[in-house]
């Protein structure tokens, strides 16, 4: 496989604290790469990194082999990385279509034509097309995730991260978004999901990484990662532990 994004000791600090500890890892293309661990342990931060919300203090970003650790999120996108955020921010008086609009054109630069075009397409991937019209501050939660991922994908992205999109829904909802995933994911696009859903985690990641206070404490297949004994200790609990062993016997 080949390898799409690798990280070297990357390091972030926010005055005294330490959000990412020397962080290595490596990402192929294809993979859907699961980045669980506890509130705070940076994994928001990692992303911001990667996609140059904040740089690195320390350690190198490569993407596609071309180092990519001062460049700007614009610079970013249109390398290929593209990001949903956990707090949803969408134009609220803007459109529906338009938010997706303005993602297409600040990724590609292309003309209003080609942009409405791409706009299109992602929200009939997503299920929204109905909605288009309608002022984007009109959507129920779930739907303004849809929009998230709706604009995340207008950008064309080779690797996309996914910062909680299930969070706030209900299960149906989680049901149609972890569909919605599995497609993207068959359409080529590289995946990191962020998400506190083990049932999601465990049903879509092809691998899994843990992050635990700023350093990656796992990294392996889903089944190893949940039996690791600091994963359990860090992050999921005994009783998640002991229902996870229950059910694989
Ligand atoms: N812009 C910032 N300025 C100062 N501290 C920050 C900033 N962003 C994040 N932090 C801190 O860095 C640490 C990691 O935060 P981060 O948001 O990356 O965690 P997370 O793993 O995404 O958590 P959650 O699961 O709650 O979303 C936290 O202690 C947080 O308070
Ligand atoms: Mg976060």
């Amino acid at each position: 496989m080949a390898e799409l994004l690798r990280l070297e000791s990357v390091s972030r600090r926010f005055g005294g604290l330490q959000a990412l500890v020397d962080v290595s890892l490596s990402i192929g293309a294809g993979e859907v790469l699961g980045l669980i661990g506890p509130n705070g342990a940076g994994k928001t931060t990692l992303v911001n990194v990667i996609t140059g919300v904040h740089t690195a203090s320390s350690g190198r970003v490569l993407f596609e082999g071309n180092e990519i650790t001062r460049l700007r999120p614009y610079r970013t996108a249109r390398a290929g990385l593209a990001r949903t955020f956990q707090v949803v921010q969408p134009f609220p008086e803007l459109s529906v279509l338009d938010n997706v609009r303005a993602a297409a054109l600040f990724s590609s630069g292309g003309s209003m034509h080609e942009a409405r075009q791409v706009a299109e397409e992602k929200l009939a991937f997503v299920g929204l097309s109905e909605r288009a019209s309608l002022p984007a501050a009109n959507l129920t939660l779930a739907m303004r995730k849809r929009l998230e991922l709706a604009k995340a994908l207008a950008m064309h992205p080779k690797l996309l991260f996914l910062d909680e999109v299930n969070a706030g829904l209900n299960s149906a909802e989680v049901e149609q978004a972890m569909a919605l995933i599995r497609r993207i994911a068959g359409s080529g696009v590289t995946i990191v999901l962020i998400e506190h859903l083990m049932k999601v985690v465990l049903s879509v990641s092809s691998r899994v990484v843990v992050l635990h206070n700023g350093a990656l404490i796992a990294d392996g297949s889903p089944a190893q990662v949940v039996s690791n004994p600091q994963v359990v200790e860090a992050y999921l609990g005994k009783k998640y532990a002991q229902r996870a062993t229950e059910a694989a016997q």
